[in-house]
């Protein structure tokens, strides 16, 4: 390494990248924020049609404003027969998430030349976050072996998801249940692993359903979105709720690591957890099942505190979301599909505050470590 080398920062920690108006995580208050609203007022008090029309417009809708924003999802969820085709088809070849990714590249148009259209990033965002949470429906049918049956006139975003995902009317309190979930998930400030992936893609000055299959991409993984899903594997791994404090004692003992649990940037317990905690106790304890589940997140909660507690480690949202996923009948591979769904909003809403601040194209430094210039050797030579 060379002494004018620059500073390394692993993961990008302390780095700022860009300026964000769309929401605030404050980790050491456990605070988070959409537009100065707080998360728990907004999961239990309003739709996530209000949150899309909060988080583009920066404020609250009045009663016109929202029946003009939920009118254009209704009608920008309409998915071609093609589009529909390929969701399937790519249902049968892979996870869930990753057919949700290669789908949502299929709503791109067919030219690639996003910067002279430009002034659609708002109408393309809303598009995108109206007919993602549509694929997700379309891939869940596919693979539970049922027809496709889309969208019904009239139909919230989240009431279309439920049914679309587990095939049954929605009760009011599971309606309520996804709706608060999408909310919750909608947005976590620029700088979580897919939103920035959503910028830098911005970036690059592509399409914006590129932008949003791309982030999609890394949702994915277990260390991002996937941990609600892993989180929920684990716990039914364990099985008995009288085997999890030892179980996990162990798998702390190996240093493995707990997924639903530490942040990068919350320091006390994830506040989105205590709204789902809020929701589980109407929810979770109806069924024996999930409510075993959620005794031993429970359980997870109190041995893995009292071990990492003290190094700043608590629960994240993904300790709870799985099991309340579960408990209102949707299946564990969806988990993170409907995050996906969710933050669709979020991403959309970050590619806009990108193209409107610039824009600049993201290029960071590396620190090399390689060879120095040498004289390439022939091969008859090495
Ligand atoms: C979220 C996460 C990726 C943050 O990563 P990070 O900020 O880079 O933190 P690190 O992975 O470097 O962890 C710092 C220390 O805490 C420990 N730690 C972090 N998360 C842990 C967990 N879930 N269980 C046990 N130990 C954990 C690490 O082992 C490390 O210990 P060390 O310093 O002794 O090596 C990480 O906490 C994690 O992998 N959690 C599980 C996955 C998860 O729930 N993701 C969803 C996030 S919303």
């Amino acid at each position: 390494m060379t002494s004018d080398a620059p500073a390394l920062s692993p993961g990008l920690e302390g780095v700022a990248i860009a300026e964000s108006s769309v929401s605030r995580v404050d980790g050491e208050a456990g605070r988070l924020i959409y537009r100065g609203y707080s998360i728990g007022d907004l999961a239990l008090d309003a739709t996530f049609e209000e949150v899309v029309a909060l988080l583009y417009d920066g404020e609250l809708p009045n009663a016109p404003r929202l029946a003009e924003i939920s009118a254009q999802l209704e009608h920008d969820r309409a998915l071609t027969d093609a589009q529909i085709e390929h969701a399937r088809g790519a249902a049968a070849l892979t996870h869930p998430m990753f057919a949700l990714q290669a789908a949502t590249a299929t709503l791109g148009p067919m030219v690639n030349d996003f910067e002279s259209n430009v002034d659609e990033a708002t109408p393309r965002g809303i598009a995108a976050i109206a007919k993602v949470g549509h694929l997700v429906g379309v891939i869940a049918q596919a693979v539970d072996g049922r027809p496709y049956d889309g969208p019904r006139p009239g139909e919230s975003h989240a009431s279309m998801m439920l049914r679309m995902i587990t095939g049954e009317e929605p009760s009011e309190l599971y309606l309520r249940t996804m709706n608060a979930l999408l909310i919750l998930q909608a947005d976590h400030s620029a700088g979580n692993a897919s939103t920035f992936t959503a910028r830098v893609v911005t970036s690059t000055k592509s399409e914006p359903e590129s932008v949003i299959s791309a982030a999609i991409g890394a949702l994915s993984g277990p260390a991002h979105g996937g941990a609600n899903e892993a989180s929920l594997r684990l716990f039914q791994e364990i099985g008995d709720p009288s085997r999890a404090e030892e179980q996990i004692g162990r798998m702390l003992d190996d240093r493995y690591k707990i997924p639903g649990f530490g942040h990068r940037v919350y320091h006390v317990k994830d506040p989105r957890s205590l709204v789902i905690q809020q929701l589980a106790t109407k929810v979770i304890e109806e069924g024996s099942e999930v409510a075993d589940l959620y005794e031993i997140a429970l359980t997870v909660e109190k041995v893995a505190t009292d071990r990492l507690g003290s190094r700043g480690l608590f629960p994240n949202v993904d300790l709870f979301s799985g099991c309340i996923f579960a408990a209102i009948g949707i299946p564990i591979d969806f988990f993170t599909p409907i995050f996906a769904a969710a933050r669709t909003l979020g991403w959309a809403v970050h590619m806009r505050e990108q193209w409107d601040s610039g824009n600049r194209i993201f290029r960071p430094t590396q620190v090399y470590t390689g060879q120095e210039p040498r004289a390439f050797v022939a091969i008859d030579q090495r």
